[in-house]
């Protein structure tokens, strides 16, 4: 048993507790980035393999103050970083610092990797060598007010790479955020939802994995855990089958439920997500993506203008990363954008919860709906809220 932390976009840390208490991590530890955890090495490979809306998994090995280069030198000398890879192996130091005596972080990665090579050496007499783009090995630095926290990457590529994106449009949500989305919004893993503003459909192919049972990390290729010294196999692919076999049952059940007969008697799947765009070319790569994803078989994108869409089904949720103004268009127009889309869900979608993401409060604002919830949540480094609104 050892002690993780999870990490995540601010907004997201309650769910992503929530998340890791499904998994049976325990003794959880709130913290502003994330939450930090015991678990042994088959709760560290779970967590990779099904956290949502964790960004990256990592070891924390060492935390101390340092004002000088030596100081940083000698204390990272305190781990025996040969026991983490081969000689031969690759490593990479990420490094920031915030409020340091050290004011750059060029320069602190330089010396904590100088460290690490020089115990390599000393101990075995051969050095591993730096790899930023595919190393075996990812220590992360960060440093606060002089005091600095170092950790070993579990990941590898960041969580949110979940593998099934394979075109976007202009300004995607990344695919923790969305499925962080979801869970604010409570959704149930059951009622139909509706992205009227789709983009390449990163929300809908997030609740369709949910739906689905899927974890998010069964598509990717690789994990950071898995080039380390000692690293079991065996203990690996037990999580993996655990999770197929989860999704396996729950796609039946779930594909069960959706069939139905059409007139003629032929049976056919009713899809539970439905992603409409004005742009052609996102709608194009949204669909590749649920493919790609294994979900298109519940998923339908079609090209449509929101101004004059018409609910799909009788009851469900929207849910909806309008554009806003630092990315995408200007914001008058925007604004004509927010109001028309009030205009549709209040003749629309008589009936129905709708969630908009809103990067500007200017332009949620244009909606003059009354928002009954406002969440707090990063997309990227813009501050939004999540809105909720009851369409009665
Ligand atoms: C911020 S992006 C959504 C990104 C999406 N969540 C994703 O993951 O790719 C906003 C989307 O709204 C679409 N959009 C803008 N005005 C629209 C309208 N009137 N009707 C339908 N879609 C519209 C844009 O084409 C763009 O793809």
């Amino acid at each position: 048993m050892a002690r993780y932390l999870a990490m995540t976009s601010r907004g997201l840390v309650d769910a992503l507790h929530d998340e890791l208490i499904e998994i049976g991590a325990k003794n959880l530890d709130k913290e502003p980035g994330g939450v930090f955890f015991d678990g042994n090495w088959s709760v560290v490979m779970r967590a990779n393999l099904r956290l949502r809306t964790a960004t990256r998994i990592v070891k924390p090995i060492l935390s101390f103050p340092a004002y000088k280069n030596e100081d940083l030198y000698n204390n990272i000398l305190k781990f025996d970083f040969t026991k983490m890879i081969e000689v031969d192996g690759t490593l990479a130091v990420e490094a920031s610092v915030r409020e340091c005596a050290f004011k750059d972080q060029r320069f602190v990665a330089m010396k904590v990797k100088d460290a690490v090579v020089d115990q390599f050496r000393e101990k075995l007499g051969a050095r591993p060598s730096v790899d930023n783009e595919n190393p075996d090995l990812v220590i992360v630095v960060r440093g606060y007010k002089n005091h600095f926290d170092v950790s070993l990457d579990t990941s590898g590529d960041a969580l949110f790479k979940r593998g099934y994106r394979v075109a976007t449009g202009e300004a995607p949500i990344k695919e923790h955020v969305a499925a962080g989305l979801l869970k604010l919004a409570e959704w149930d893993g059951v009622t139909p939802i509706v992205d009227p503003m789709c983009g390449s459909g990163t929300i809908l192919i997030e609740a369709a994995m949910m739906a689905k049972k899927m974890a998010p990390g069964t598509l990717r290729k690789s994990f950071g855990f898995m080039k380390w010294k000692g690293y079991d196999r065996e203990v690996f692919k037990k999580e993996l089958e655990t999770v197929l076999d989860v999704e396996e049952t729950a796609t039946e059940k779930l594909i069960a439920r959706l069939t139905v007969e059409d007139e003629e008697g032929v049976e056919k799947v009713q899809p539970m997500f439905y992603g409409y765009d004005l742009d052609a070319q996102v709608i194009k790569a949204a669909k590749a993506n649920a493919k790609e994803a294994g979900v298109d078989d519940i998923v339908v994108f079609r090209r449509h203008a929101m101004e004059t869409l018409e609910a799909p089904c009788e009851k469900g949720v929207v849910i909806t990363n309008p554009p806003y103004g630092t990315r995408l268009g200007n914001k008058e127009s925007l604004k004509d954008v927010y109001k028309d889309f009030a205009f549709t869900l209040k003749n629309r979608f008589k009936g129905w919860t709708a969630f908009v993401l809103s990067g500007d409060p200017e332009l949620s604002s244009a909606m003059k709906l009354k928002a009954t919830r406002r969440a707090p949540v990063y997309n990227g480094n813009i501050e939004c809220r999540l809105l909720k609104y009851e369409m009665f």
